[in-house]
Order: C-alpha cells, then structure tokens, then sequence
C-alpha cells in the first residue's frame, strides 16, 4: 500500500499529502468511491457543506472499521453561514452530518469579499479550535489580502488555504507569501478538472517514467511541496492516483512542467469576485 508522506503544519498539526477529493460526487455515490478510496490506502477526505455530500463521506468512514485519529477528515463552511452565530452553529451541522465529535480541517470556502463576513467567519473558526471542536482551521479561495485581513484581526494564520493550482495555472505569484506566513497550500483541480491530462508535454514526462499524466501532475504537486486532493469516481483511477510514491521527476521534467504555466489557465471562478451565496 502507498506510503502518503505527511504535511507539518504551521500548528503542530500533519496532513496526509495526498488526499481524497470529492467536489461533484453525489451524496448516494460517494459512500462508495470513499471506501474505494479508503482501501487503496487513502486516509485523507476532503469534502464540504456545499458538495452535500456530508452524510455519504460520514456513512463510509463508520463502515471503514478505521480509528477516528487514522482518518484525516476536512469540510468547508457553505457561504450563508459566515455571520459569526451562524458560522457556529452551520459547523454543528458538519459534526452531524459526518457523525464526527471532532473534525481535523474546517475551511472557510470562498471568501465573498462583498458579503463582507469572512472576518467573522474566522473568529467563530478561532473559537471552535479554542474548544477543541477542530483540529486545525484554514481557508480556500483566500487572495494575499484576505489572509492579511484575518491575520491581521486575529493574530491567527491559518494552517492551509485550498486554492486552484495545476500546471497550467501554478499560483507563482502567491508562493512566497504563504512560504512567509507557513501556510500550508492544498491544491484544488489538480488535474485541471482532467484538462491537463491531454497536455502533449505531460504526455511525454509520464512516458519517460512508465506513469500515466495523471501520476506524472499528482507527483508534480508532491515534489512542489503541496498538498493534493484528486478526485475521481473510477476505482482504477483512485488507485492509480494514489500510486506516485515510486518514481521521481527529474529537474528537466520540473522546468519543463514550470513553462505550461499561462496567465489565463484559471478553470474556476475568481475569488475577487466569486460573491455567489449557497
Ligand atoms: P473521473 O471521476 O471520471 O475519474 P481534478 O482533480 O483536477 O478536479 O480532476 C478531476 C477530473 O479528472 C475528474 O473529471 C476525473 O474524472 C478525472 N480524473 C481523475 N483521475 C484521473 C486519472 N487518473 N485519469 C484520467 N482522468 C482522471
């Protein structure tokens, strides 16, 4: 089974590496590409409120026979709920959902910077880690002013922002800021929602080392130091993806893979003005 390298985060805390990600599978699918996942050797499940796909997560972590503290369990804040009371008592939804007494990771989903509220959201997250609800509390979506904002109100940095990051878009510009601050960067889309894959430069790296493109861009995160989430539904798939503890790219397949890198590679929204309430 896949040896995952752990994460050391700004808290004390670890992280798997590589975890499990389930953005767009359904609720009554996800029990079972969980426990797929769980068996290739996965401990690290990312979902959130928004996927609505709590409860299915929840119902293959029971049925996985695994300890609490052997699973490393992340969910985000939906962005209704970010007003201080609501953030508090939305995360008492997560607990249920998910049939857990404690979570490791909480995020902050999206920042909505017109709502104005993730200062808010922050504090309750503060306060839930204070009590010992949440092992370690980040966010996703975050650009260099929202994380100085709620630094800066808090004296507390998050452990992780969760942002779009594959070759084709790298997110350069904001790798010494969060080196700076020893936030740990968790990569979303890290196939580029499966784009990527078709890439003819990542083609031949993967060849050269008898992997697929999938493995050749999930090492690549590994060995830029961030942590990775790859989501699919296909059992293969989810064992192939896990499999990229056994060879290493070389420093020309690093350069080569840095010049995909394009300004207009951004898949997903735009944090700066993503306001959708859900
Ligand atoms: P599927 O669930 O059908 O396997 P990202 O993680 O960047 O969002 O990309 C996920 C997309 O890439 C999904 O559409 C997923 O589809 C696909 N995918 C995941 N792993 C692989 C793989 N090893 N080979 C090909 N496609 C993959």
């Amino acid at each position: 089974m896949a040896n995952v390298p752990s994460i050391k985060l700004n808290d004390g805390n670890s992280i798997p590496q590589l975890g499990f990600g389930v953005w767009q599978v359904p609720n009554d699918e996800v029990t079972d590409a969980v426990a797929e996942a769980i068996q290739a050797g996965y401990r690290s499940i990312d979902t959130a409120q928004g996927y609505g796909n709590e409860e299915g997560v929840g119902r293959a972590i029971r049925q996985s026979g695994l300890k609490r503290e052997e699973l490393f369990i992340t969910s985000k804040l939906r962005t209704k709920d970010q007003p201080y009371e609501q953030a508090l008592k939305s995360f008492e939804g997560t607990m249920e959902r998910l049939g857990l007494d404690y979570l490791d990771l909480f995020l902050i989903h999206w920042p909505v910077p017109a709502q104005d509220k993730y200062g808010e959201a922050w504090k309750a997250f503060v306060k839930l880690q204070q009590d010992g609800r949440i092992r370690s509390i980040g966010v996703s979506n975050f650009l260099p002013e929202h994380l100085e904002r709620i630094i800066g109100e808090t004296g507390v940095t998050p452990a992780v922002n969760q942002i779009e990051l594959h070759p084709e878009f790298q997110q350069r510009d904001v790798r010494e800021l969060h080196r700076e601050h020893n936030i740990a960067i968790e990569s979303y889309s890290p196939l580029g929602s499966g784009a990527a894959l078709k890439n003819p430069t990542i083609g031949e790296i993967a060849q050269k080392h008898g992997k697929s493109p999938a493995q050749a861009i999930l090492r690549w995160h590994i060995q830029e130091g961030f942590i990775v989430i790859p989501k699919s539904t296909h059992a293969e798939r989810i064992r192939a993806n896990i499999n990229v503890f056994d060879f290493e790219l070389d420093a020309e397949d690093l350069e080569r893979i840095a010049r995909l890198d394009r300004p207009d590679g951004k898949i997903g929204s735009d944090p700066a003005t993503n306001n959708a309430i859900w």
